[in-house]
């Protein structure tokens, strides 16, 4: 495949909320080790949501005049020297913590936090362009036959799965607390994974409630409900095995640790903004809870559950995947991902 020498791409160029523009660059030459990936699909994740309103965080952490974007399915179609676990034509999806291999971390296995780790699409040039570059141990190959919208939102549901995995499933009683994308294939996993009840909770958006519903939730709870004792109602007084914490809001994380039973897991993937939250704390000794955050997917474990689920078919992506969209509707995508009137949006190359 002849592959062109610059490339139009989905660039921040403005220290503004927005501040986005689709600009020329080269296309990257794949170095040492690397893999040169032809984009698919790229979905919209809530980081993007952040680096587009331009927080705090992002303009400690994103360089103006990066392509941002790191959900990403593609193929490759050019190889950096010493590559020899890809080969052209592979499809691959991302794992988007670049890590060093060598720290402390790394060697332990967690590499998903490793201490020199930076972040494809964030702190480097992402897939929100038809061609980027990145280790080739990132670039993960994707289950035979599947559809690249599917396999580019490995990321959150890879997010989902590490975030439950922290505690029982099978057989137990689990609450997901916030139904964005990653609540939701949180949801979903959950039952695939033998759940013996899977409760729901949200705030206020009906719209992602239906979708829990529908892709396994037993009960689904939302702000008219007092959570914790409609939590305890439902599993004999006693809470949930397993909480899970995806919605970012203190609420939601007091109420995770009020409902969850003695001895139980709780489980946080969320990101708090300015409010830092108040923890029950004496709710977690005397309940003698596990409290876990969590961070990206294990590398490379987590990925492996994932792609079991995938290759059974268990995972409702396409309930969950709502919207896709050409790459040419980025700034439309961006503002349904930010409306809350949909599950993961994914944009098509
Ligand atoms: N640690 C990591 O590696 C990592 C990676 C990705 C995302 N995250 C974080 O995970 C979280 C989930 O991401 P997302 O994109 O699915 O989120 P999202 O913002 O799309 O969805 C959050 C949902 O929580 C709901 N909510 C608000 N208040 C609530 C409450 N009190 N109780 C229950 N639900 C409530 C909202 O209505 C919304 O539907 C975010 O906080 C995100 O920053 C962390
Ligand atoms: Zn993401
Ligand atoms: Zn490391």
């Amino acid at each position: 495949m002849s592959v062109p020498q610059t490339m139009m791409a989905w660039t921040k160029t403005e220290a503004r909320e927005g501040g986005f523009e689709q600009i020329e660059h080269p296309v990257p030459k794949p170095a040492f080790g690397e893999v040169l990936i032809k984009t698919l699909s790229t979905s919209i994740c809530g980081t993007d949501l952040h680096i587009w309103k331009w927080d705090d965080w992002s303009e400690e952490n994103v360089p103006l005049g990066t392509i941002t974007g790191h959900e990403s399915c593609g193929e490759v179609v050019a190889l950096g020297e010493g590559v020899t676990t890809h080969s052209i034509g592979d499809m691959v999806a991302i794992e988007c913590h670049l890590a060093c291999w060598s720290c402390p971390r790394c060697d332990e296995g967690n590499a998903h936090v490793c201490e020199n780790g930076s972040i494809f699409g964030v702190h480097t040039n992402g897939a929100f362009a038809p061609y980027f570059t990145i280790q080739a141990v990132n670039a993960r190959h994707v289950p035979a036959g599947l559809d690249s919208g599917h396999a580019s939102i490995q990321d959150p549901l890879g997010n989902a799965i590490h975030t439950i995995t922290g505690g029982p499933i099978e057989g137990a009683t689990v609450a997901i607390h916030g139904l964005g994308p990653i609540g939701l294939f949180a949801v979903n996993a959950a039952k695939a994974l033998g759940a013996k009840m899977v409760i729901g909770i949200d705030w206020d958006n009906t719209y992602r409630m239906e979708l829990a519903s529908k892709v396994g939730a037993d009960l689904v709870l939302g702000k008219g409900d007092d959570i914790a004792s409609r939590i305890f109602e439902a599993t004999e007084g006693r809470g949930v095995d397993n909480s899970c914490e995806f919605s970012g809001s203190p609420v939601a994380l007091s109420n995770c640790i009020r409902s969850t039973r003695l001895g139980g897991y709780v489980n946080v993937l969320s990101v708090y903004g300015q409010q830092e939250p108040n923890v029950p704390m004496n709710e977690l000794v005397f309940r003698y809870l596990h409290l876990k955050g969590i961070n990206g997917r294990k590398m490379w474990s987590t990925w492996d559950t994932m792609h079991e689920l995938l290759e059974k078919g268990a995972i409702d992506v396409d309930a969950i995947l709502t919207h896709r969209l050409p790459v040419s509707r980025f700034i439309e995508g961006i503002q349904l991902s930010s409306s809350g009137e949909c599950g993961k949006v994914v944009l098509d190359f």
